[in-house]
């Protein structure tokens, strides 16, 4: 028996979410427009409005040009199709600088979309800024560990929790993000014990990816996990679908029956 039953059309709430640490682990994905959102509605738990939707859609190099303006668009669509699941999206680069900047970018997020949840990177260094938005009323997903938005100041994505250093480090982080507030974190690109510890160090749940399966919960990128992001693969995607070769097949079909003029045919022809 699930605490969230699926497809019920039934919003999953934060309280839900926080029930389910420790008893049913969490199913997360990436969704970028209505479309998708409502294939995945209901299906999972939470649907995350990421900005990786700046390499996925976008076609740049990493994340951290993706704009507030870009990610209300995609968050408004993507509410367009989620009726059930969760929706959280990620705050974009430079836009939470600040305590001030980040209530400003987060409520505008609350006003003109209807997400339940905004998603920041950082540990204890950004304590204050989660802390300024729980305290406003905007619920925040913590996220710890190989940060996407970090790819330039740390010269690439490094796996972190090799070492008990910093394991402690991101046991630190962990519970900075729990006393202000947050509620839940993402642990991405954390070795599998040190992902381990930090959900045993804190009472919210835990969302791994690339994290092993000691976490609450997983989150996958969609254009990843069903195979149409080809210009990379990271080692712990699972590819549930081979995204892109059915629609290059598919693409072909099209093409030569265009060419051969059997479509459109009496079927499909008013
Ligand atoms: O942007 C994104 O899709 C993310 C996931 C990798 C967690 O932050």
């Amino acid at each position: 028996m699930s605490i969230h039953t699926p497809n019920i059309g039934k919003k999953v709430s934060l309280s839900t979410i926080a029930k389910m640490k420790g008893i049913e682990p969490i199913v997360m994905v990436t969704a970028y427009d209505a479309l998708f959102a409502k294939l995945f509605d209901g299906g999972v738990e939470m649907i995350l409005v990421g900005d990786s939707l700046n390499m996925s859609f976008m076609g740049k190099a990493d994340t951290l040009s993706a704009t507030m303006d870009q990610m209300i668009y995609h968050t408004q669509a993507v509410c367009n199709g989620a009726k059930s699941s969760l929706v959280v999206v990620d705050m974009p680069f430079g836009s939470y600088a600040t305590q001030e900047q980040a209530l400003t970018n987060a409520t505008r997020i609350y006003q003109q979309t209807d997400a339940q949840a905004v998603k920041i990177e950082g540990g204890k260094e950004r304590e204050h800024i989660v802390k300024a938005l729980t305290q406003n009323s905007i619920a925040v997903l913590g996220h710890i560990g190989l940060m996407p938005q970090f790819v330039r100041s740390e010269g690439g994505y490094k796996v972190r929790g090799k070492d008990q250093a910093d394991i402690n480090r991101l046991v630190e982080d962990a519970k900075a993000l729990e006393r202000a507030g947050a509620f839940a974190l993402v642990v991405e690109g954390v070795k599998s014990q040190a992902a381990q510890a930090v959900a045993e160090a804190v009472s919210i749940p835990t969302i791994g990816i690339g994290a092993g399966n000691g976490t609450d919960g997983q989150v996958l990128v969609w254009s990843d996990m069903f195979g149409f992001f080809e210009a990379f693969k990271p080692k712990f995607v699972k590819q549930y679908f081979e995204g892109a070769k059915y629609i290059r097949e598919g693409l072909q079909s099209y093409r030569d029956e265009v060419k051969s003029g059997a479509f459109p045919d009496e079927a499909h022809n008013y």
